[in-house]
């Protein structure tokens, strides 16, 4: 496997042929990785720090893109609960199976509202404080990569983040013991490693950056996560 790259391999996850059953366990699956391997943890950080001249019971705005399962958004919402402020929470997701998912898995009191949409074509109005996106933006080609940056530039009011991976030979191999001993969905299975291959290394977040014109702070986080945030 040539990791030097960025792969151009497709997603089974995006492809057509995927049931509406098959997708609801990898979304579910997909949460779970997502817990044991602390996906969350670099968001709700960067968000901490974002926040912390907000005083207890301040609102504000948080937007999801790609939000899947929307099992962010419910950490999202159990931090903002703990922080004492007041969060209005919104996920948009390009696959209608996504939302009627997170929809299922998400209590009512919790309030979040999810959205099915492309995110080029959403102009949310008004603009959300923060946008967030999670194992999104590897889903993106490097042009339509560009695309989103701007597009966080433009919708973001106060800042956004991207928490995505590190393209790196032992997460890639690394995730098929570890989704195999977990028994995780196939598709999870094979679409983690494919995500993994089609992930960043810094210097293609630096070159991103740099032609998107823009100034953000890229990351490492364990385990083998590379995000890229600004705060305006
Ligand atoms: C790997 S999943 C990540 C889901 C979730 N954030 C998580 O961490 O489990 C990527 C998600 O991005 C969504 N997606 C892909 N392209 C999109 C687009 N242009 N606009 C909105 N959502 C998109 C897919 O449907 C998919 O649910």
């Amino acid at each position: 496997m040539d990791l030097s790259r960025r792969s151009t391999q497709a997603e089974l996850m995006d492809g057509e042929t995927v049931t509406a059953d098959e997708y609801a366990r990898c979304l579910h699956d997909l949460a779970a990785v997502n817990r044991v391997t602390l996906t969350h943890r670099p968001t709700l950080r960067w968000l901490a720090r974002a926040t912390r001249a907000l005083p207890r019971g301040a609102h504000l705005c948080v937007l999801d893109v790609g939000c899947g399962e929307g099992d962010l958004l419910r950490a999202v919402r159990r931090w903002a609960d703990r922080r004492g402020l007041q969060a209005s929470l919104e996920g948009i997701d390009l696959n209608p199976r996504s939302a009627v998912a997170a929809a299922a898995a998400t209590p009512p009191g919790a309030a979040i509202a999810y959205r099915t949409g492309n995110v080029f074509d959403y102009a949310p109005d008004p603009s959300p404080d923060f946008v967030v996106s999670s194992q999104f933006a590897h889903h993106l080609t490097d042009p339509e990569l560009l695309h989103f940056l701007r597009w966080l530039e433009r919708h973001a009011a106060r800042g956004w983040f991207i928490a995505d991976l590190h393209r790196h030979a032992l997460p890639y191999w690394g995730f098929r013991v570890l989704a195999r001993a977990a028994g995780w969905h196939r598709i999870v299975r094979l679409d983690g490693t494919v995500s993994i291959a089609r992930s960043f290394r810094k210097p293609d977040w630096t070159r991103l950056l740099q032609q998107a014109g823009v100034a953000a702070e890229t990351r490492w986080h364990v385990p083998f996560r590379l995000c890229v945030g600004r705060l305006k």
